[in-house]
């Protein structure tokens, strides 16, 4: 196994090399943009990563990885529409520097381009690796649904937040991981409980994005800082804050995410100390470890040599540690 750096810079060559803008530029330049933006390349290098635990070679790996990092750019593309906002990776979002509609046709085409990069693998490997990438797709839409549905409820469950989290962002994570398992000829037990690790790795990860949505520092998160409030999500710190408070509080809370004034700095930072005050900060950062630990405990009952899956504890806690 190589270090984590040496399997995200593989990626980048190949997604250079595969991706290039041809006419016509106003559906491609997008497409180039938001790929070119960066990003963590999280979900590519746990794909080749895990491919390599199982004893495969990550170059096996590479179209698949492809076809994740263009399936969640698809979706990052579409889903700042949802969400109206204006910074991705620190720069302004595509349906703000383009139009809408380019971001609706620019994320359309990415989601068949990333259909496309499975084409080349042989067709056993190709059925497998289609139908956990479909049902994953569908499950993220099932999510971004809920997500947006909960904006306008006001009776939200901290187990269905959960749900929706596991939905619009873990199972994609786990997805990734269970194809690496997949290209590298694991075992049907293994596969599994990579997809688990995963699974329960992405529910800290959306958790604590959460927490950096509201907390996080503008100059290296990347987004909007606030943006979930503004949109009245309905987040883990929220829905813990809303149980936790005093009746005081609650009414403020509830009174806060019904309004939406031109200027949401005001309700930004009075949401953000009851958010503190009641201490759903410090439950929010308890349940992150939780699922990190949840993790954990996947990763000892895969049969595997220790020192093989050192790696992926230390991809999981540098994760819990991340400011972007
Ligand atoms: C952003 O995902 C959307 C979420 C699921 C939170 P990432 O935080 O992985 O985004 P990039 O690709 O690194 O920008
Ligand atoms: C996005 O969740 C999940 C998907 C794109 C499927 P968020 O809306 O929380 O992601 P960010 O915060 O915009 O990256
Ligand atoms: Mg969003
Ligand atoms: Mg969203
Ligand atoms: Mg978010």
């Amino acid at each position: 196994m190589q270090p984590i750096e040496f399997y995200r810079d593989e990626f980048i060559n190949y997604l250079e090399k595969k991706v290039q803008t041809k006419e016509p530029h106003n559906l491609y330049e997008p497409i180039d943009y938001i790929l070119g933006l960066g990003g963590k390349r999280l979900r590519p290098v746990l794909a080749l990563l895990t491919t390599e635990l199982f004893e495969g070679d990550y170059k096996n790996a590479l179209d698949a990885a492809l076809a994740i990092e263009v399936f969640h750019n698809f979706s990052l593309v579409h889903d700042d529409i949802m969400d109206d906002a204006p910074l991705r990776r620190g720069k302004v979002t595509v349906h703000e520097k383009w139009d809408i509609n380019t971001g609706i046709l620019s994320g359309d085409a990415m989601l068949i381009n990333s259909y496309q990069y499975f084409e080349g693998y042989s067709d056993a490997t190709f059925k497998e690796l289609v139908q956990l990438f479909s049902k994953t797709a569908i499950e993220v839409c099932e999510g971004q649904q809920y997500d947006v549905d909960f904006e306008t409820r006001d009776d939200v469950t901290i187990p269905e937040y959960l749900k929706m989290i596991e939905y619009k962002t873990a199972v994609l994570v786990a997805a990734a991981m269970k194809m690496g398992a997949i290209i590298a000829g694991g075992s049907k037990e293994n596969q599994n409980l990579v997809y688990e690790f995963g699974r329960n790795l992405g529910i800290a990860f959306q958790l604590q994005d959460d927490y950096l949505d509201a907390f996080g520092d503008p100059e290296t998160f990347g987004k909007q800082v606030g943006g979930d409030i503004i949109e009245n999500k309905k987040t883990f710190l929220y829905l813990k804050a809303l149980e936790l408070s005093s009746a005081a509080e609650r009414e403020t809370l509830l009174h806060l995410y019904s309004i939406a004034p031109s200027d949401p700095t005001e309700k930004i930072e009075a949401i953000k100390t009851v958010f503190e005050q009641s201490s759903s900060v410090n439950m929010t950062k308890k349940e992150i470890e939780g699922y990190t630990q949840r993790a954990f405990e996947c990763l000892k009952q895969l049969n595997l040599p220790e020192e093989r899956k050192e790696i992926l504890k230390i991809f999981g806690e540098n994760l819990m540690q991340r400011t972007v």
